[in-house]
C-alpha cells in the first residue's frame, strides 16, 4: 500500500507509523509526507527517517482553489493508494475528495460525531464528558465526517487537563491507526 501523508504539527502519530513499518509489523510504503506550512516536525521526522517530503504552503497562494489545485497535484504526483491526515489541519476541497474516494483517512482525537473540529480534545473536556477517545475515519469534504472506521474509548479523569487527556488519547489513536492500516494492507 502506497501512502501519503499530511501533517500540520508535530507529527507523534505519524512517528508511530514509522516506527511501526520500521520495525516491519506495518507492510505500508510511505511515498511521501507533506505539509501545509513549513517547519512542521512531522516534515522533519520524515526526513530524518529519509523518506520525501513537500511542504504546500497555504499561505503562499493567492486563493483557496490554486491551494487546492497545488496540493491535489502534489498529492497526486505520488499515485497513492491512501492519504493520510495524520493531523492536518485543513479542509480538503471536493475535487481532492473525487480524486482518492474512500481512499482518504483521517484520525480524530474525540468519539466522532462528538467534538469534531481543530479543539476535539478541549472541546469534549469543557463539555464534560466522562469517556471521549479516538476515530479513523474515512474523510469526506466536511469537518471530521465521513464513515468511521474504528473507535477507541479513553476515560476523562477528574483532573485532566487539555494536554495530559490528549497525550492520552493519543496513546490510544497511534494504537487505532496502525490496527486500521494493517487491516487496509490485509
Ligand atoms: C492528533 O491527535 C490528531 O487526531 C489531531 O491532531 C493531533 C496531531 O498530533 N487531529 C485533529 O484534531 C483533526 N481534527 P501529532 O501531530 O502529534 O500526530
Amino acid at each position: 500500500m502506497r501512502l501519503v501523508v499530511l501533517v500540520s504539527g508535530s507529527g507523534s502519530n505519524l512517528q508511530a507509523v514509522l516506527d511501526a513499518v520500521s520495525a516491519g509489523t506495518l507492510e505500508v510504503q510511505i511515498a511521501a509526507v507533506g505539509a501545509d506550512r513549513p517547519g512542521t516536525g512531522g516534515v522533519a521526522r520524515s526526513a530524518d527517517a529519509g523518506i520525501e517530503t513537500f511542504v504546500v504552503n497555504f499561505k503562499d497562494y493567492a486563493t483557496r482553489s490554486d491551494w487546492d489545485e497545488a496540493l491535489l497535484a502534489a498529492v497526486a504526483a505520488y499515485q497513492p493508494d491512501y492519504v493520510l491526515s495524520s493531523g492536518f489541519m485543513r479542509i480538503v476541497a471536493a475535487g481532492f475528495i473525487e480524486a482518492f474516494p474512500g481512499r482518504y483517512l483521517n484520525t480524530h482525537p474525540a468519539l466522532l460525531p462528538s467534538f469534531p473540529g481543530a479543539h476535539g480534545v478541549r472541546d469534549a473536556l469543557a463539555y464534560g464528558v466522562k469517556v471521549t477517545g479516538c476515530t479513523v475515519h474515512i474523510a469526506d469534504a466536511g469537518v471530521d465526517t465521513g464513515p468511521i472506521l474504528a473507535q477507541t474509548a479513553v476515560a476523562v479523569r477528574g483532573d485532566d487537563t487539555e494536554e495530559s487527556l490528549h497525550e492520552r488519547i493519543k496513546v490510544a489513536e497511534r494504537e487505532l491507526l496502525i490496527r486500521v492500516l494493517g487491516e487496509l494492507t490485509a
